[in-house]
């Protein structure tokens, strides 16, 4: 079946389905594999560090894949955010900005032509990206993992209310990790989704074979990750952080707010952690379910990415051929 959508057209990808960005492990081999899937892959640029390194990874990337796959800018975690854009710009590659507000990139975006996607948590600034000028929007809903905002609503609601308010195409995550919830964001007005959690356990992760394991192993229902995906930010610490904002630079603090964000209990900066993003110390080790999303759920096995994309397909086909209403309309 041809799972074209507004959101193939844009990024040239065969199938509607991106992968997630990952500080820390969100490399080009990772985005290859998934571009070669079929998906749209997605070089992190924070793992780079450097424009430099960014280039060479955008070109190991064309070298090793004839699919699709963009850059994720990631404010306040990705370092020296306007020279990555120009790298960008350069190759000629799409942008995923996230998180925080792109104004400050949105301008040099649209001069140059290139393709923009933006990512958010809130359908308020889905429409703040749309009037910028950004091509799609993806739309995190409170399931999935990453930017937590304490106005974020769940995956369902703020698909449709995208899909209600926006012109441009709108892109679903949170909790999305088989063709259930694939062919469920299709229905609430998606045009494509974007899985993070999902492709972590797949055998081209960067991640180790213990900790991919856990995540298959993990459940939704486990206390202490139904309480850091689903609650909002501790108040108490949310008004604290709020006060430290012009205490110390913008990209310190952004990263602060991020580990807050995620109730990580060491969220403060202290000497030992400035500089440190959560998850390049974390992930190294063995310690996933700290952060991995609800999309957990319905993942019982590591699995090669094609194999994860095609399975989604095929359940989304099965799905299709199961409804005998559609034959008696
Ligand atoms: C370990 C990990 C690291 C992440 N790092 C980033 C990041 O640096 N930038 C970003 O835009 N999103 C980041 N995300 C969020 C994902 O790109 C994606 O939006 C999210 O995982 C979607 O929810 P899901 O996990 O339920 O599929 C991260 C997610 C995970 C699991």
């Amino acid at each position: 079946m041809d799972w074209k959508t507004r959101v193939t057209s844009l990024l040239g990808c065969r199938v509607p389905i991106l992968e997630g960005a990952y500080g820390g492990f969100g490399n080009w081999r990772f985005a290859a594999a998934i571009a070669e899937a079929g998906a749209y892959g997605v070089i992190t640029a924070s793992v780079y560090r450097t424009p430099e390194g960014l280039r060479e990874a955008i070109r190991s990337c064309r070298d090793a894949t004839d699919g699709a796959f963009g850059v994720n800018l990631s404010f306040g975690v990705c370092p020296r955010m306007p020279e990555m854009l120009e790298i960008c710009i350069e190759e000629q590659i799409p942008v995923e900005t996230a998180a925080y507000k792109p104004d400050s990139l949105a301008p040099r975006i649209k001069e140059a032509g290139l393709t923009w996607v933006h990512k958010c948590a809130r359908v308020k600034d889905a429409v703040h990206a749309e009037r910028l000028g950004a091509d799609a929007v993806i739309i995190v809903g409170l399931e999935g993992v990453g930017f937590k905002s304490p106005e974020q609503l769940p995956t369902l609601i703020s698909t449709i209310q995208a899909k209600r308010e926006l012109r441009v195409p709108v892109i679903a995550a949170g909790g999305i990790g088989d063709g259930r919830g694939f062919m469920g964001a299709l229905g609430m007005g998606a045009e494509a989704i974007m899985m993070g959690t999902a492709f972590m356990a797949t055998d081209e992760c960067p991640l180790g074979k213990k900790a991919k394991e856990k995540i298959v192993r993990s459940t939704p229902y486990h206390p202490q990750l139904r309480n850091q995906v689903l609650s909002p930010p501790d108040p108490v610490a949310f008004k604290k952080a709020m006060e430290m904002r012009d205490q110390m630079p913008v990209d310190e603090w952004l990263r602060m707010v991020e580990r807050m964000l995620l109730k990580d209990p060491a969220w403060k900066i202290d000497s030992d952690l400035s500089g440190e993003f959560l998850f390049d110390q974390e992930w190294a080790g063995e310690q996933p379910s700290r952060i991995v999303s609800l999309a957990v759920g319905v993942l019982d096995r590591v699995v090669p990415a094609r194999v994860r994309v095609e399975g989604i397909l095929s359940q989304g086909e099965e799905i299709l051929d199961g409804w005998e209403f559609l034959n008696r309309r």
